[in-house]
């Protein structure tokens, strides 16, 4: 057994303050320069394992998770989403960060990561300003079956990739966006969307922060939906504690 954190009040240890050491903790593997894919994703979940309070997820968040979520999108090339967080948040377009800008130029990376949409309905606000005001232009993901007239609305404000029938194959969108050249992949979820990424055998990580809140209710956990085949074992890379919120950070163990 080992103590990995210290009580806050007595701790100044990975202070989520210093936005260096939090990007050096995140960092992607290595992997990435070379073009291969790395799917993280960033999910916050109340003590009792709900994945929303009252309907969205803010109420469980705090400082330290919103600077984290910050940083994870500023490490990021691609935040991959599904369409009912982008409704219920109101999703905006990433923003440029000036504390990043210098490493996601060394990077080649575009100033703000681009924001990846997954619809089947195409029911999406197009004048909203994540489709108006995208540093780099969002992208919708949807079936080649989507709705055609739908489908036709899209392409004028965003850019569209289609894959699958009936539902994405997010296996073959995950190719494209890495075909892209955004081979840091970030998903935010929603509980649907991450649970078939992860049967698909595609999340390589998780960052998970648990809120010191008890919910009860019965809200979704932070997967919802589709079953996995096998359990996926993930092995602990990082733990920040702050405030009582538990910052994790999870990879699977390689097969
Ligand atoms: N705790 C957290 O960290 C966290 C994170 C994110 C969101 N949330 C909360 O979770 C809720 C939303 O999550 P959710 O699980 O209901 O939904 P979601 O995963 O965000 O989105 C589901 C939608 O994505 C599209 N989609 C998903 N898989 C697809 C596929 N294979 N092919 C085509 N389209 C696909 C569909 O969009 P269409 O309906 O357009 O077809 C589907 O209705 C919100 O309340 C949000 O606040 C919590």
């Amino acid at each position: 057994m080992r103590q990995l954190i210290r009580p806050s009040h007595s701790a100044d240890h990975a202070d989520p303050a210093a936005l260096e050491a939090l990007a050096d903790t995140y960092a992607y593997p290595e992997q990435v320069a070379a073009g291969r894919p790395w799917l993280r994703a960033n999910m916050v979940g109340s003590l009792d394992g709900a994945a929303k309070l009252s309907g969205l997820s803010e109420g469980l968040s705090g400082d330290a998770d919103k600077r984290i979520f910050g940083v994870l999108r500023a490490l990021a090339d691609v935040v991959l989403v599904g369409a009912e967080t982008v409704r219920a948040e109101g999703y905006r377009p990433a923003r440029a960060r000036a504390d990043f800008a210098a490493a996601r130029a060394a990077a080649g990376q575009a100033p703000a990561p681009v924001i990846a949409i997954v619809s089947r309905s195409l029911v999406l606000d197009l004048d909203a300003p994540l489709f108006t005001e995208a540093l780099v232009r969002t992208v919708v993901i949807a079936p080649e079956d989507a709705p055609a007239a739908a489908l036709t609305a899209v392409r004028k404000v965003a850019d569209v990739i289609t894959t699958g029938r009936g539902g994405v194959d997010l296996t073959a969108a995950q190719a494209e966006l890495t075909a892209r050249g955004w081979t840091r992949q970030l998903t935010e979820g929603g509980p649907r969307l991450l649970a078939q990424l992860a049967a698909d055998g595609l999340l390589d990580e998780l960052c998970l922060s648990l809120a010191p809140l008890l919910t009860a209710g019965d809200a979704p956990r932070i997967m919802h939906g589709v079953e996995m085949a096998d359990a996926q074992r993930m092995r602990l890379v990082s733990l920040i504690e702050q405030k009582g919120f538990l910052f994790t950070r999870y990879c699977r163990t390689p097969e």
